[in-house]
C-alpha cells in the first residue's frame, strides 16, 4: 500500500461548486492518480428542521443572515475523524499565503468550512477552535472560490504533482520575491526583442539578471514583501532601498 491520499474535506451550502476547476488540469490529474481526494458535504443536510433552515438574523440587529452554530457544529461533528486543521474561510481571517499552503500540504489533509451570508455564529468558531483564514483583502460572496484557490495551491505542492523540472523552487514567493519576467519564441515580436542576456547562454549572467528583475518587481509592486524578505534589515536601521 502506498501513502494515503491527501484528503480535502469541504463543508458548503453549494456543493455543486466542487470539484469545479479542481477536476481539470494539474489538480484533476493528481486526483485521478490518487494523490489527493476531495469529499464535499452539504451543510444543509445538517439542518435541524424539515425546511432545511441553516441561518437566522443576527442578534443585535444588522444586515444579512448568520449561519447557525448548531447546524454548523453538526456538520463538523460528521467529519470528526477526518485529518487536518479545521479552517473557516472568512475575510476576517489571517491571510492565506504560500507558507500556509506548504504547511497544509505537509499535513494529511485539511477541512475547509465555507461561509455564506454575513458570517458564522462566533460560538461554534470558539467551541471547535476553528482557524479563520482569508484569501485576501476583498469580499467574496462566499468561501467557496477561496476554498478552490487554496486547495489548488496545496495540491500542486503534494509530492509528484509538479514534476522535478516544474520549477517549484524558482516560483514567486518561494524565496520571498516575485518571479522574474519570462520570454519565449519568437525572438522578435511586434518590434520587441527578447532581452539579450537571455540569449547569451551565460548561465551566471542570466541568473544575476533574473535575480535583479525579481528584486526590482518586488520592491516596486510589493513593498510589504520586500521589507520582510529573508535578509532584510529591520525597519529603522537605515535605508535598504
Ligand atoms: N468569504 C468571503 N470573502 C472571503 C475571503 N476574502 N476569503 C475567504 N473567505 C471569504
Amino acid at each position: 500500500m502506498g501513502t494515503p491520499a491527501w484528503l480535502a474535506t469541504v463543508l458548503t451550502l453549494f456543493p455543486d461548486m466542487f470539484p469545479g476547476p479542481l477536476a481539470l488540469s494539474l489538480a484533476g490529474k493528481a486526483r485521478d492518480a490518487g494523490t489527493w481526494n476531495l469529499e464535499v458535504l452539504d451543510i444543509r443536510d445538517f439542518a435541524r428542521d424539515r425546511r432545511g433552515t441553516v441561518d437566522d438574523a443576527p442578534f443585535g440587529g444588522g444586515a444579512g443572515m448568520v449561519l447557525r452554530p448548531d447546524v454548523v457544529d453538526a456538520a463538523l461533528a460528521a467529519v470528526d475523524g477526518r485529518p487536518g486543521r479545521r479552517i473557516y474561510l472568512t475575510p476576517r481571517g489571517r491571510p492565506f499565503d504560500q507558507a500556509t499552503a506548504r504547511r497544509w500540504a505537509g499535513e494529511p489533509g485539511v477541512v475547509l468550512l465555507c461561509g455564506r451570508y454575513e458570517g458564522l455564529d462566533q460560538r461554534v468558531i470558539d467551541a471547535r477552535g476553528l482557524e479563520e483564514v482569508s484569501l485576501g483583502d476583498f469580499v467574496l460572496s462566499g468561501g467557496e472560490p477561496a476554498a478552490l484557490a487554496m486547495l489548488d495551491a496545496c495540491v500542486r505542492l503534494l509530492p509528484g504533482v509538479v514534476g522535478a523540472d516544474g520549477g517549484l523552487e524558482e516560483e514567486s514567493f518561494e524565496d520571498g520575491l516575485l518571479e522574474y519576467p519570462l520570454y519565449t519564441q519568437p525572438r522578435c515580436w511586434n518590434d520587441m526583442e527578447v532581452p539579450e542576456v537571455l540569449l547569451s547562454g551565460h548561465h551566471a549572467r542570466i541568473r544575476a539578471w533574473r535575480r535583479d528583475q525579481a528584486e526590482q518587481a518586488t520592491r516596486e509592486r510589493r513593498p510589504d514583501l520586500w521589507a520582510r524578505r529573508p535578509g532584510a534589515r529591520p525597519r529603522g536601521t537605515g535605508s535598504d532601498m
